[in-house]
């Protein structure tokens, strides 16, 4: 079987994230031989629970359980007093290592959690969705949303370990594996040509789990978020380009409410608009960006935006955390591999692009 390790460095701390089939089966011997706390309390969902309760059971035996909703609407600072009732109740200390078993919504509660109680505590990760083993469980932004907007209420906490299992995917929901899977196609497009062309290659491979072919995307996927984070711990720089397709993205996850699209779902139509910007440049030849279209419809269906009002996701993009001092920072594709924040995209440009992606105009 295979076994991938990333050693994360940043300022505040180094980890490593382990990618391997089978590993959550092995989580002790794992967490042992890392040192990492004789304490631990286990936070997931009743759903995660379900499906990979037994196994990560077995392989802490006794460990203290704390189990809370998870899911968008969960994701609020009410779930997170649940977590910290928890942690009294199994009476953690500073020593106590909290492992966050779940999606991203666990892996950001908990990973709050962790970071407040006991001005924090250390927290490893077992990432339980496709976007959470190769988003979310790296880089170490945890927190949840405000009624008055996603993720408000946030912190930087570095994870001690991030225990990576594809084994644990099989149980996922079709669509949930596809959202996941639109975070890969952006790292591909905005970073690895090589990882986009997997992609393009093995396409029923991943949809039947072939480990084979899924881990290593997974472990090229944890390295490229890895790097960048090194590169960027707080998201002045480099970290940007992870943004790629997330200002349309976002716009269409907020006119919608957060109920239409999953969140990858909203970045795969958010990345081809950025196509579109980005060849009306003349920065990506059309059949890159054809290229780009051709592989989110393998990877789809999308929910439609043949309904939706370019103007009105126009006005959400003002609404944007990238935008700065009145300026968007706007990430274009300048090949299928590589990518460039940009300062002057124009209202007029993304209209366009918005609505040749196919929103009303
Ligand atoms: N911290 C970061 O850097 C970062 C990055 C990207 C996204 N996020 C956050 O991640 C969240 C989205 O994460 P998500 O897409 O994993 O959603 P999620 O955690 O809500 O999980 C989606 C659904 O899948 C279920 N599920 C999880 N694992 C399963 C399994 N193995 N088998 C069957 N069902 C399973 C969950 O119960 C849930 O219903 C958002 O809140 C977003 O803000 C954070
Ligand atoms: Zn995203």
């Amino acid at each position: 079987v295979s076994r991938d390790r990333i050693d994360v460095t940043t300022d505040s701390a180094t980890y490593p994230i382990v990618i391997a089939p089978g590993l959550s089966a092995r989580l002790a011997a794992e967490l042992d031989d890392a040192g990492i706390g004789a304490r631990r309390v286990l936070v997931s969902s009743p759903t995660v629970w379900r499906f990979a309760g037994n196994t990560i059971t077995a392989a802490l035996p006794g460990t203290p359980l704390i189990l809370v909703p998870d899911g968008e609407c969960a994701k609020h600072t009410k779930t997170v007093g649940r977590i910290y009732d928890g942690l009294i109740d199994t009476q953690a200390d500073r020593s106590t290592v909290v492992v966050a078993v779940g999606g991203g919504v666990i892996g950001d509660m908990a990973g709050f959690a962790a970071a407040t109680w006991l001005r924090g505590l250390p927290v490893v990760h077992v990432p339980t969705t496709l976007l959470a083993q190769v988003d979310s469980a790296v880089g170490g932004k945890v927190g949840v949303n405000h009624p008055a907007g996603k993720n408000l209420i946030g912190a930087f906490h570095q994870p001690r370990y991030v225990a990576v299992d594809p084994l644990l995917l099989q149980t996922l929901p079709r669509r949930e594996f596809r959202a996941g899977l639109y975070e890969v196609v952006k790292y591909g497009v905005a970073f690895d040509a090589a990882l986009f062309a997997t992609l393009q290659q093995h396409v029923s491979g991943i949809f039947r789990h072939d480990l084979d072919v899924l881990a290593p995307i997974i472990a090229t996927s944890c390295r490229i978020k890895a790097r960048v984070v090194m590169e960027d711990e707080r998201e002045r720089g480099p970290r940007r380009l992870l943004n790629f397709g997330h200002t349309a993205g976002h716009a269409l996850e907020a006119i919608t409410n957060y109920r239409r699209f999953r969140h990858g779902e909203a970045i795969a139509w958010g990345m081809l608009v950025a196509a579109e910007v980005s060849a009306a440049r003349g920065a990506l030849t059309s059949e890159a960006r054809d290229a780009l279209a051709t592989l989110i419809r393998a990877l789809g269906p999308l929910p439609p935006v043949a309904d939706l009002d370019a103007t009105i996701a126009l006005e959400a993009t003002r609404r944007d955390k990238k935008v700065v001092d009145g300026r968007l920072h706007y990430v274009i594709a300048t090949g299928l591999g590589s990518s460039a924040v940009v300062g002057d995209v124009t209202e007029d440009e993304l209209r366009a692009a918005l609505i040749k992606t196919g929103l009303r105009g």
